[in-house]
């Protein structure tokens, strides 16, 4: 059998010789016929069609490596505009601030992408606001959601801010083990949860389960986003996503009941006007449907565990790792906030806090790029985008590759010079941007003041924000595996004092 397998081969091997000049020209007008369209399309650099091996590539290796892995790699190997193919669709990926300025700016590219069967797995297909692309229905919802987070809103948001942050570290105790050590961005998400209802809810919940249920629910989201329809066939690996979304919908029908009931039973509604309030109202007008509610609330709540937490995450570990920073930031507050209740704080007066917010949100940010559809044909200085194209912003390396004295290090001075604002927008612009913008910024100052006004952070040994591990797939995110996400937290005694005493009003000493 070997041996004749082997003349075979030789066999084939000799005529090959003959042949391959015809075999080659084959080849050769194959490729041609398949690339015609598509170079005749365009001449975006890119992986080529390779006869369709080329969008299968690409492809996999957004859902091996992540999404923004993958971006990275590719506007990093093909420049700063790239084409490949997710699921088939011509993709763009944008990294030149000015291409993606135009992108954020305009009206044509208000709706996202993403694989429809996954979104329903999730209820975001056509419900919701982050990935909702019924833009009419998306342009109702966004209105809710921008009323509740700018404005008056923002005002109550400093003091609930305030009052969270020291609750939790009053228990601190209680998330301290043995060694001393506390789960930091546990800790962090606990806080911010708690900040969001008693922002846009108001009820009673149980902690723990909700962000466990947070968490299974991101992590179906990342994973079901961009899957191809054949995923959604394959039985128990499908289930388990479906249940995960299915649980944390659960919670928030029930969280919605208890509102409700909690609405019917008040006469006097002045003071419990909030997001789920105005959004049950809604519904009873005929204005959203139950589950588009249910979808909002859900979104709502799940945005500051899913980005801001892990945002302070970051903050604290470059606090450690750049102590002369964490100086002049708690130089600054004590001088700004000497004899006032945070509350009444003007937060401009906060230069040395707002830079680090920002260099940190530009060193190493948590959304690194922004996914969205082209709904009309566009030029975007001198290449045609066709109707339906897919469009990835790398917002997250357009950081590092433009305008910034020292792009790839951590620097405050980064921010010395006022940045214009096409060069930074770590939430976006425009009609789809970020539209918890301005209230993550107060969340942030309000969280970190009080944080640092109490104690200072030491992550444990060697741990550094470069040795742990991090995955790039929806966001950018730190890998929780035993205790590498541990912090000791050490109350701040000799120099802090006078600062401390502004906060003995809460009765957090
Ligand atoms: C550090 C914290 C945060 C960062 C870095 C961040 C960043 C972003 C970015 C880059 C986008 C996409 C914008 C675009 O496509 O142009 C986005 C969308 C969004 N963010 Fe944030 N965000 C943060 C916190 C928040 C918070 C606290 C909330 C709400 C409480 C929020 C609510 C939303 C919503 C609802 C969208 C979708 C908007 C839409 O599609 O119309 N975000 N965010
Ligand atoms: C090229 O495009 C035309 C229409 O634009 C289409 O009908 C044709 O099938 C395409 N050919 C190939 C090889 O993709
Ligand atoms: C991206 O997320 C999906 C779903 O959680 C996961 O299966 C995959 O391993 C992730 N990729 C990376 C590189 O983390
Ligand atoms: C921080 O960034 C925002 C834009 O997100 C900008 O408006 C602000 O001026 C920046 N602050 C500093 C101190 O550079």
């Amino acid at each position: 059998m070997p041996s004749e397998m082997l003349t075979a081969g030789l066999l084939v091997v000799n005529r090959l010789s003959e042949v391959s000049p015809l075999l080659l020209l084959l080849l050769l007008l194959f490729l041609l016929i398949t690339t015609w369209n598509r170079t005749h399309q365009s001449c975006i650099p890119g992986p080529s069609f390779l006869a369709g091996l080329g969008p299968l590539l690409t492809y996999t290796r957004f859902i091996w490596t992540g999404i923004g892995t993958a971006c990275n790699y590719y506007n990093n190997k093909y420049g700063s505009i790239v084409r490949v193919w997710i699921n088939g669709e011509e993709t763009l990926i944008l990294s030149r601030s000015c291409d993606v300025y135009h992108v954020l700016r305009s009206a044509h590219y208000t709706a996202r992408f993403g694989s429809e069967k996954g979104l329903e797995c999730i209820g975001m297909e056509g419900k919701g606001i982050i990935f909702n692309s019924d833009v009419p229905l998306w342009k109702k919802v966004r209105m809710y959601f921008s009323k509740a987070l700018t404005g008056p809103s923002l005002q109550r948001t400093v003091g609930i801010c305030v009052s969270s942050t020291a609750k939790h570290l009053d228990s601190l105790h209680f998330m301290t083990d043995t060694s001393g050590h506390v789960d930091a961005l546990n800790l962090l998400r606990a806080i911010v949860v708690d900040i969001s209802n008693r922002l846009f809810l108001r009820v009673p919940l149980n902690e723990k389960d909700l962000l466990m249920k947070i968490h299974n629910y991101f992590e179906t989201w990342q994973a079901v986003l961009i899957k191809p329809d054949i995923f959604f066939k394959m039985g128990w690996l499908y289930a388990k996503h479906k249940r995960a979304a299915q649980e944390l919908q659960d919670v928030m029908e029930n969280l919605l009941q208890i509102k409700r009931k909690m609405i019917s039973d008040t006469d006097k509604l002045d003071d419990h006007f909030d997001f789920a309030t105005e959004l049950i109202f809604a519904q009873n007008h005929g204005e959203l449907s139950a589950d588009n509610v249910r979808q909002c609330v859900l979104e709502m709540v799940i945005a500051a565990p899913d980005t801001l937490s892990i945002s302070l995450f970051f903050m604290l570990m470059l606090l450690k790792q750049n102590p002369d920073v964490e100086q002049q930031i708690v130089e600054e507050m004590s001088t700004v906030l000497r004899g006032k209740s945070v509350e009444n704080t003007n937060f401009d007066g906060l230069k040395v806090l707002e830079s680090f917010i920002n260099e940190s949100l530009r060193f190493h940010p948590v959304v690194d790029f922004t996914m969205r559809k082209a709904l009309e044909d566009d030029n975007i200085d001198g290449t045609k985008i066709k109707k339906g194209t897919n469009i990835i912003l790398n917002i997250g390396l357009m950081h590092k590759t433009e305008f910034f004295p020292k792009p790839k290090e951590f620097s405050l001075t980064n921010f010395d010079n006022t940045v214009p604002s096409r060069f930074f927008q770590p939430f976006g612009c425009g009609p789809r941007s970020c539209v918890g913008k301005h209230i993550a910024m107060v969340m942030m100052k309000a969280i970190l003041i009080t944080l640092l006004s109490r104690y200072t952070v030491c992550p444990r040994q060697g741990c550094t924000l470069s040795s742990i591990k991090q995955t790039n797939n929806l966001s950018q995110q730190p890998v929780e595996d035993e205790h590498s996400l541990t912090m000791r937290f050490i109350p701040r005694t000799t120099r802090q004092q006078d600062l401390q005493s502004t906060f003995s009003s809460e009765g957090s000493m």
